[in-house]
């Protein structure tokens, strides 16, 4: 393999452990305000699994490239993350809020792991494109079960509301 194709391979990587870490936290965070959707609760609490087993498939692709994840930079991952917080620290529909940027960041995973499949191919590496095509089921299967719940769930908040803010952020 070129060495610029194993560069390019190497820096998406770890640009996918970041996400990957953003998630875990994303949906760590999400799953202790569903107490009222414990079906979507449910399954981002197994996403949440998921993506720690991603986590740590993607370092292990890094480690067979004599690269690592000590110093890995977050970037949009960051930035997305960040702006999630200002967009629900304040608000009593977080959860819809919520539901909505899970699918957005789902697809951010989607977009990514589509492209790294190119990277894996350019330079080769099977074990990186098996374990690529293998998250990205889960990130396709992810994506696809949110999406289809967000009117459901926005339609739940909205018709009761009264009864789950609890006087919480009351604008
Ligand atoms: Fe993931």
């Amino acid at each position: 393999m070129a060495q610029a194709d194993k560069e390019i391979l190497v820096e998406w990587l770890r640009d996918a452990y970041a996400l990957e870490m953003q998630a875990i936290d994303l949906l760590t965070a999400q799953v202790g305000r569903l107490q009222h959707y414990p079906e979507v609760q449910a399954r981002l609490r197994r996403h949440a699994d998921e993506s720690r087993q991603q986590a740590n498939l993607v370092r292990s692709c890094l480690v067979r490239h004599g690269s690592d994840v000590s110093v890995v930079k977050t970037g949009l991952a960051h930035f997305m993350a960040g702006a999630q917080a200002v967009m629900t620290s304040m608000t009593a529909d977080e959860v819809v809020r919520d539901v909505v940027a899970t699918f957005a960041f789902e697809n951010l995973e989607i977009g990514t792991y589509r492209a790294l499949l190119a990277a894996a191919q350019a330079c080769g590496d099977d074990e990186t494109r098996r374990v690529c095509e293998e998250i990205l089921r889960q990130e396709e299967e992810m994506a696809s079960w949110i999406g289809a719940r967000i009117t459901e769930v926005a339609g739940t908040y909205i018709s009761r509301r009264d009864d789950f803010d609890f006087g919480a952020a009351k604008r």
